[in-house]
């Protein structure tokens, strides 16, 4: 019984309201802004391309449409979570206010997935523009110094005799160390240790470029584009699911899924926020209808200007422009603009990642060093710097398209719970004030959770199969150690909340 022990909604509250740790002073602008900070990066500069140019062609932008849809049914019933329990700690907090700590826990650990792995694989997006705008300079970076040492080849690359791919598995490739990677991970880290408030001026200014390059490639792009390139627009099937065709379209889905991951990071900034009730639904679902609409135009104008075939290259934006002579001119200013917003990208995945652990350590499920708040600071900085470290290993050793998927696969997981939650809470306590309701319950839930697991479903069996083993491993930790530390089984609780109402 005690796994389903949820935790208390009125202590999570009062929590937030008498914490003096965090600072609040994020407003409604700033948490868009984190948004699309969060959200624009790899997903459209880099997985578009190698979407288009291996599963869905022309009809990337079908695609992203397909993505959108299973993104807003979870926006809305994030928004309604984070309204309604405005604490740090995302998805983890809410399951464990609905679902009691076991989900919660799973979904913590399934997290890591989401925003370690994001700021891993978007680093290594990051390394590819870097390199290129190192080029664009006539100062290109040795390969072995800025790719990853290892890389997985699927059945369907050894097939297609894809170099380096003789059997499915990892193999080495020969690099040593995707070192720009690990170097942007550092730096941002260091940002986040050193405070919120400068994170949040450094992204915001930062979200302005890349949205400037995003709408200059649109806009200049528009006027190159050759309509032969579009077509067939849905490319014939090749023979297996994903190659193309209308499977190609959902398996493309699948994976540029990736680019709006990042919306549900503003709910882990809701004890930053100055007033999450009103601003953070404001935030969440601002930001996603910028990105939905955004993505679809860019996707039109990059397989418009080269045949798709050609974008499976790290860095495709970059790309297009420079193989269209017109346009050349824009190559720097687009692995520039890539490459700031990437950055951005790492920064606000390390946060939240970092205010995850800080939620699930202040609940005793962690160890209690992850949610020390630095006296001056006022930043959760071992975390962060545990958070770094963690990151960097992967996003300096292994390739985007296995860590993307990775992410996907975790995220999509924790926004079924989501949308379960809002089910859960719905029945459980609906006297509970919700300062935003998500529409249409329990219609919108239930799609959210279709069209997540459907999108999963369209993930290769060796992203299923590290998901589950990524799980088995969290589980035992939690045996081990959460289960028995956890501020709910020891009364530490009760404590908490008496002694908070005792203050107010
Ligand atoms: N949505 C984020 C990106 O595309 C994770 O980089």
């Amino acid at each position: 019984m005690r796994l389903l022990a949820t935790k208390s909604i009125d202590l999570l509250r009062e929590q937030a309201e008498s914490e003096t740790g965090l600072r609040r002073t994020l407003t409604a602008s700033n948490l868009v802004a984190l948004g699309i900070g969060a959200i624009v990066g790899a997903g459209i500069f880099v997985i578009t391309g190698w979407a288009a140019a291996r599963y869905a062609g022309p009809a990337v932008p079908l695609s992203f449409v397909l993505g959108a849809f299973a993104c807003a049914f979870a926006g809305l019933c994030y928004a309604e979570l984070a309204s309604t329990v405005p604490v740090a700690g995302s998805a983890y907090t809410y399951a464990y206010a609905t679902m009691g700590e076991l989900a919660a826990w799973i979904i913590g650990w399934d997290l890591v997935l989401e925003y370690t792995m994001a700021g891993a694989s978007v680093s290594v997006g990051w390394s590819g523009y870097f390199s290129a705008l190192l080029s664009d300079f006539g100062h290109p970076l040795p390969e072995s110094l800025a790719s990853a040492p290892f890389r997985w080849c699927e059945a369907s690359d050894v097939a297609a005799r894809t170099a380096g791919c003789s059997t499915t598995g990892l193999h080495a490739t020969g690099a040593m160390l995707n070192l720009p990677a690990v170097a942007i991970i550092g730096a941002m880290t260091l940002v986040l240790v050193l405070g919120v408030r400068e994170s949040a001026w450094v992204n915001n200014v930062i979200v302005v470029l890349k949205l400037a390059v995003l709408l200059a490639f649109i806009g200049f792009g528009i006027a190159w584009v050759r309509p032969e390139n579009w077509q067939p627009f849905i490319p014939p099937n090749e023979g297996h699911f994903g190659a193309y065709g209308v499977s190609g379209i959902l398996r493309g889905a699948g994976l540029v899924f990736f680019a709006y991951i990042g919306f549900d990071a503003v709910s882990t900034a809701a004890q930053e926020a100055k007033r999450p009730q009103r601003d953070l639904p404001i935030g969440i679902l601002g930001s996603l209808g910028v990105c939905t609409v955004l993505y679809v135009v860019v996707s039109v104008v990059l397989t418009g200007l080269v045949p798709y075939r050609q974008l499976d290259v790290p860095h495709p934006v970059g790309f297009a422009v420079g193989a269209v002579p017109q346009l050349r001119w824009m190559a720097p200013f687009v692995d520039l603009g890539a490459v700031l917003g990437l950055a951005s990208v790492v920064l606000v995945m390390l946060l939240g990642q970092a205010r995850v652990f800080y939620s699930m350590s202040r609940d005793g499920l962690l160890p209690e060093w992850l949610s020390r708040v630095h006296p001056r600071l006022r930043t959760p900085w071992m975390t962060q710097l545990a958070v770094g470290a963690f990151a960097s290993l992967f996003g300096g050793m292994f390739p985007i398209d296995l860590l993307g998927q990775l992410v996907n696969i975790g995220t999509l997981l924790a926004f079924v719970l989501v949308c379960g939650g809002i089910l859960v809470l719905r029945r459980t306590r609906p006297e509970l004030e919700r300062p935003f309701r998500t529409p249409f319950v329990p219609v919108v839930p239930l799609l959210g959770i279709a069209s997540c697991v459907g999108l999963m479903a369209t993930l290769p069996l060796d992203t299923w199969l590290r998901l589950f083993v990524w799980l088995a491993f969290g589980l035992c930790i939690y045996l081990a150690y959460g289960r028995r530390h956890s501020t709910l089984r020891t009364g530490e609780d009760a404590r908490r909340l008496e002694a908070a109402r005792a203050r107010s």
